[in-house]
């Protein structure tokens, strides 16, 4: 078996999206589109996946700090984004190269395995789909059924070449090195864009007698490109809607699917109830009986069994206990972790605090850095004050300490098990275990004159 490894063209500017980010980064369902792609590659592929960058290369990089990256200085054309990654290739000992265009990511196993069987052992194919309204995509280029070649819509001449076929290519193809490398050479920039086209190649290879094979893979939406925000828009829609079938036939129960923005990366146990609108992206795991409200925003979460989530919640790098209740209004920032049955109510946010078994923060709350032990009760308008201006400090709550409303815990401190604070505190000092702490001006009562 001849070895293969895969590269992605990544390195163009993406110029019709009118956006600074590179287009591979745009985020469909919340994740860069190049994520997709390179993830349905390495589940073939496995780490033999090359990612050409060139227009903010560092920022696709950051992205993917375990890639495999070649870099395009100058962007050419897709002919000469493969001329720069064929070396790396050539030199890690592989016979054939799989080439994918980065802004496809709709793109699934099924269909890279089904043009990897139907190529065989060509020495060049590439996969055509029929479109309604080819646009801007290469035409496919036939002779009586003899395929001759892919002509870029700028350069399509009806006289030259006949009417416009629907039949395009899709911008997926693979190589036997030694052809690759004899015609990437002979590729030139005569065209409408100045660029080294990778699709000349098909017309280079039939010259040359190699096996050229244009592999039909009929009207599979799942090869649509991006190219402007419409094209992203409508590959996102079509990526939700399928993540939302897949979901409602394994056993989730989902009420207004139309509005559930859920990506595929996500992981929803049978039993659990989404309802729409909300965002669910990220590496997020719902366990079975697990609720998600209306309006909630959720990313890298993990919601335990039976936990429930309440309208307008937003939930980032959290983790949620079994049986937890969490909102209306709450928002859970990385590192907030809910053992079993806590409650997070309505206008309180948490950051990298742990909130223990049964302990309750319900109301208007501000818990950043601490630790709250099981059975505690934070009371309506309390804050960890945790910055000084300079460094973060923390604040240690025992078990079933009562924090009266409207305090200010001026960490670093710590108050201990069974502990309690008087409403309205300021508490500088730690308060030891079980006694009662008040730090606030004594209430005088003064007679008014009369007028
Ligand atoms: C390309 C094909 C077209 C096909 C379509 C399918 C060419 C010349 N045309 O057109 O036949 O129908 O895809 O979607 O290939 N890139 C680089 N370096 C460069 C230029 C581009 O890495 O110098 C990358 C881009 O980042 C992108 C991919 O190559 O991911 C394709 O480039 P794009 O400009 O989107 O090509 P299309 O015009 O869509
Ligand atoms: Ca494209």
């Amino acid at each position: 078996m001849p070895k293969s490894a895969a590269v992605i063209l990544a390195a163009g500017r993406g110029t019709r999206m009118h956006s600074d980010r590179p287009k591979v980064l745009q985020r469909v369902l919340g994740e860069p589109m190049l994520a997709y792609v390179r993830k349905v590659l390495r589940s073939v592929f496995d780490d033999a996946v090359w990612m050409v960058v060139g227009h903010q290369a560092q920022m696709v990089q950051a992205a993917f700090p375990e890639g495999r990256f070649v870099f395009q200085a100058e962007q050419l054309g897709t002919g000469h984004a493969l001329s720069q990654a064929l070396p790396a290739v050539i030199a890690a000992g592989y016979d054939r190269v799989f080439v994918v265009n980065g802004d496809v990511p709709l793109l699934s196993e099924d269909i890279l395995r089904n043009f990897l069987a139907k190529a065989g052992n060509a020495d060049l194919a590439f996969a055509a789909i029929e479109l309604d309204d080819p646009g801007a995509y290469g035409r496919v280029v036939r002779e009586n059924g003899q395929l001759r070649a892919i002509v870029e819509k700028k350069d399509y001449d009806a006289a030259r070449y006949g009417v416009e076929s629907h039949e395009v290519n899709a911008g997926m193809y693979i190589f036997s090195l030694p052809v690759a490398q004899r015609l990437l050479p002979r590729l030139t920039n005569e065209n409408k864009s100045g660029e080294y086209y990778i699709t000349d190649m098909i017309a280079l290879g039939l010259e040359e007698n190699c096996t050229v094979r244009g592999v039909e893979c009929g009207r599979d939406d799942a090869l649509l490109g991006v190219n402007t925000p419409g094209e992203l828009a409508r590959v996102e829609e079509l990526l939700r809607a399928r993540t939302v079938g897949r979901l409602l036939e394994s056993g989730v129960i989902i009420h207004a699917p139309e509005s559930v923005r859920v990506s595929p990366l996500v992981d929803v146990e049978p039993g659990a109830e989404l309802s729409g609108p909300c965002e669910i992206s990220g590496h997020t795991l719902i366990e079975r009986e697990a609720q998600v409200s209306s309006h909630c925003v959720v990313r890298d979460c993990v919601i335990g069994v039976g936990a429930e989530i309440r309208s307008f919640s937003h939930l980032e790098g959290a983790r949620v206990g079994t049986g937890a209740l969490v909102g209306p209004f709450a928002r859970l920032r990385p590192g907030a972790a809910l053992e079993t049955a806590s409650h997070v109510g309505n206008f309180v946010e948490v950051k990298n605090a742990l909130l223990g078994k049964g302990a309750k923060a319900n109301h208007l709350t501000y818990l950043g850095d601490a630790s709250v032990g099981a059975g505690a009760n934070i009371g309506a308008g309390t804050i960890t004050c945790n910055y000084d201006g300079h460094h973060k400090y923390k604040t240690i709550i025992g078990e079933r300490a009562f924090i009266g409303s409207n305090t200010a815990l001026v960490a670093p401190v710590s108050v201990g098990n069974n502990a309690f604070v008087g409403a309205g505190s300021v508490i500088t000092r730690d308060v030891p275990e079980g006694e009662l702490a008040v730090a606030r001006g004594k209430q005088k009562n003064i007679v008014r004159k009369k007028k």
